[in-house]
């Protein structure tokens, strides 16, 4: 029960979250990526709200998730445009492909998932053996600070005669795991009765930004280049709201 993104959380991501909502994540992407002519891999592909503008700007991207409910918003938002990538039901920990990608892209902090250490190293390494020599991987990271206020939170959307609703509570944060819990429940009403309603035990795992750059050089990677809300190589500050590593394979 744990990071599933089920029915109704991955309806409320896509309707929080549409296809081309951006952070600043998706022009910085864009940016990065423009002139690789390889093929690009997103991993925790969601709904498509980055790869579906990444493939309308030309590039080559295809993803693969362990939610059927994420995947299910991004086929038919592909097809609705009449673009058909390559999606699969993968994960992080056990993924593979029979070729190599030019590029990896991990936006929105969806990395910080994977909540044991020993795991995402593993998984780095696993992102170092998809990769062709000199090829990139650009991940993003949300900073220490965002994880410090325990968050409660009470929001609900109105789409037509729906309401979805989220309330988010921390549950449990472990400073030695650099981990933090927090209990997610969905809500589905429609005329005033309640549909159904959906429990997620979120978890999330902090980096500290040498930390994540040593795990990268463990894994391999070389040339990283740390930037602070999406200011290429700009060194992020106390204030930032997000960190991304470019880091490439030795050609
Ligand atoms: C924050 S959403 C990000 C979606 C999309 N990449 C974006 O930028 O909007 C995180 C995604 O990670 C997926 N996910 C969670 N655990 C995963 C795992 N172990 N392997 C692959 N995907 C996973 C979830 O199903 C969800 O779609």
């Amino acid at each position: 029960m744990s990071n599933r993104y089920g029915t109704l959380a991955a309806w409320v991501y896509h309707v929080d979250k549409p296809i081309g909502h951006s952070f600043g994540d998706i022009e910085f992407y864009r940016e990065r990526l423009a002139g690789c002519e390889g093929p690009i891999l997103e991993p925790a592909v969601g709904n498509g709200r980055a790869i579906i503008p990444l493939i309308e700007s030309g590039c080559d991207v295809v993803g693969f998730d362990t939610s059927a409910d994420m995947l299910d918003f991004c086929r038919k938002e592909c097809a609705a445009r009449g673009l058909k990538p390559s999606l699969s039901v993968q994960s992080f920990e056990s993924f593979e492909y029979d070729r190599k990608f030019e590029a990896i892209i991990i936006p929105a902090g969806s990395f910080q998932l994977i909540t044991e250490a020993t795991v995402a190293r593993s998984v780095l390494c696993r992102f170092q053996r998809a990769l062709s020599p000199g090829a990139r991987l650009i991940v993003d990271l949300d900073p220490i600070s965002s994880f410090v206020t325990p968050g409660a939170r009470v929001r609900h959307w109105q789409v037509g005669d729906d309401v979805l609703t989220l309330q988010e509570a921390r549950a449990e944060t472990d400073f030695v795991r650099q981990t933090t819990v927090s209990q997610l429940r969905y809500e589905h009403w429609r005329s005033g009765q309640l549909v159904s309603v959906e429990l997620d035990l979120f978890s999330l795992r902090w980096w500290g930004i040498v930390e994540f750059e040593l795990a990268l050089r463990e894994a391999g990677f070389t040339e990283i280049v740390i930037s602070g809300d999406y200011r290429h190589g700009l060194m992020p500050k106390s204030d930032v709201r997000s960190i991304t590593f470019e880091a490439r394979i030795p050609e």
